[in-house]
C-alpha cells in the first residue's frame, strides 16, 4: 500500500492530475510531437482494460511492431526514443482527447478507445489507488467514491474523458470498444479490430489468441515475467503484477451502497445527457 502523499505523486496540467512519472516538459512538449501515418494508438481511462487490449493486438500482427510505452510516459528524452523507432509504433495513452497531439488527429491516425462502466472502472481504480505506490494514499473506499465522482484522481472525471473522445466517434479512424462485450464475445471484438485494421487473420487464428489472452493466461504470463522499469503500456506503474485483480464485469455491487449506487446515477445522468451510451 502506498503511504505517499498526494502532493509528492502527483501534478496537474491542464487542469488534469498526471503522476510524476509524466513530467510537466514531457507533457508541454506533446502539441509539437511528430506522428507517423501507420501510428495506431490504444486510448483508454485507466482501468478500463487497456493491459487486455494490448496483449491482443500484439499478436495480430505476423509484421514488426512495437507497443511503444504510453506517450506521457517518462521525461523528454522518451519522445526522442519514440521518434528512433523504425518498425511501426502502437502506442498506449490515457490522454483526454483535446490533449492528444494535433498531428494524430492532422495525419488521421487510427485510434482504439477502450471504455468500461465506469462503475466497475472506479472500483478497479480504488484497488489500483491502494496497491500501486506511485499513487496517493486512500483511506477508504468511500473516500475514493467521492474523488472518483469529482473527477479528483489521476487522468481526472471519467465522464470528461469520455465524452472528449465520444464526441469524435464517427471519424472513421476511430474504433470505440468495450471491455464488457469483450468480455462477453472476445472472438466478435477481435474479428472486428482486425477488419479496422485491415489484417487478414483466420478465424482459427482468432480462437486462438482468444485463449491466449484470458485473464489468467495473460495473469499467469506476467507472474512469469521480470518487469522493466523504463517500459509499460499504463505510465502509472511499470510492475504488471498490479494490473490482473479480477477482471470481472459487476464487481462495483460488491462496493456500492445503495445510497452511492443512486448518487451516481444522478451524477451519471446530468454528466451524460447528451451522450450515446
Ligand atoms: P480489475 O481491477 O477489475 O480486475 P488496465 O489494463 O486499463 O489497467 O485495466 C485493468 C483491468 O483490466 C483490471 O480490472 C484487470 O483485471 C482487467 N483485465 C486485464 N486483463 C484482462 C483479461 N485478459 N480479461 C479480463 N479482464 C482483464
Amino acid at each position: 500500500m502506498s503511504n505517499s502523499s498526494e502532493a509528492e505523486l502527483l501534478h496537474t496540467f491542464k487542469g488534469i492530475p498526471f503522476t510524476t512519472r509524466s513530467s510537466p516538459e514531457l507533457l508541454k512538449s506533446l502539441d509539437t510531437f511528430d506522428a507517423r501515418e501507420d501510428d495506431l494508438l490504444l486510448v483508454s481511462y485507466p482501468k478500463s482494460g487497456t493491459h487486455w487490449l494490448a496483449g491482443v493486438i500484439t499478436k495480430l500482427y505476423n509484421t514488426q511492431v512495437t507497443i511503444t510505452s504510453p506517450i506521457e510516459f517518462g521525461d523528454i528524452s522518451q519522445l526522442e526514443q519514440l521518434n528512433k523507432l523504425s518498425s511501426k509504433r502502437i502506442i498506449p495513452t490515457h490522454l483526454d482527447y483535446n490533449m492528444l497531439p494535433p498531428n494524430f488527429k492532422n495525419k488521421k491516425c487510427k485510434m482504439i478507445y477502450i471504455s468500461r462502466n465506469p462503475k466497475d472502472t472506479a472500483v478497479s481504480m480504488f484497488h489500483y489507488y491502494r496497491d500501486n505506490p506511485n499513487l496517493p494514499t486512500v483511506d477508504s473506499w468511500t473516500a475514493f467514491f467521492d474523488l472518483f465522482l469529482k473527477g479528483n484522481v489521476v487522468c481526472g472525471s471519467w465522464f470528461d474523458h469520455f465524452l472528449s473522445w465520444e464526441e469524435h466517434e464517427d471519424e472513421k479512424n476511430i474504433l470505440f470498444l468495450f471491455y464488457e462485450d469483450m468480455k462477453k464475445d472476445l472472438p466478435k471484438v477481435v474479428k472486428e479490430i482486425t477488419l479496422f485494421l485491415s489484417l487478414n487473420v483466420s478465424d482459427s487464428d482468432i480462437q486462438d489468441i482468444c485463449k491466449k489472452s484470458s485473464f489468467s493466461e495473460m495473469k499467469n504470463d506476467t507472474e512469469k515475467e521480470n518487469s522493466d522499469p523504463t517500459h509499460t503500456v499504463c505510465a502509472l506503474t511499470s510492475n504488471r503484477k498490479l494490473i490482473f485483480r479480477k477482471g470481472a464485469v459487476g464487481d462495483w455491487k460488491n462496493y456500492f451502497t445503495p445510497k452511492q449506487n443512486i448518487r451516481f446515477q444522478e451524477i451519471f445522468d446530468e454528466k451524460m445527457k447528451l451522450s450515446k451510451m
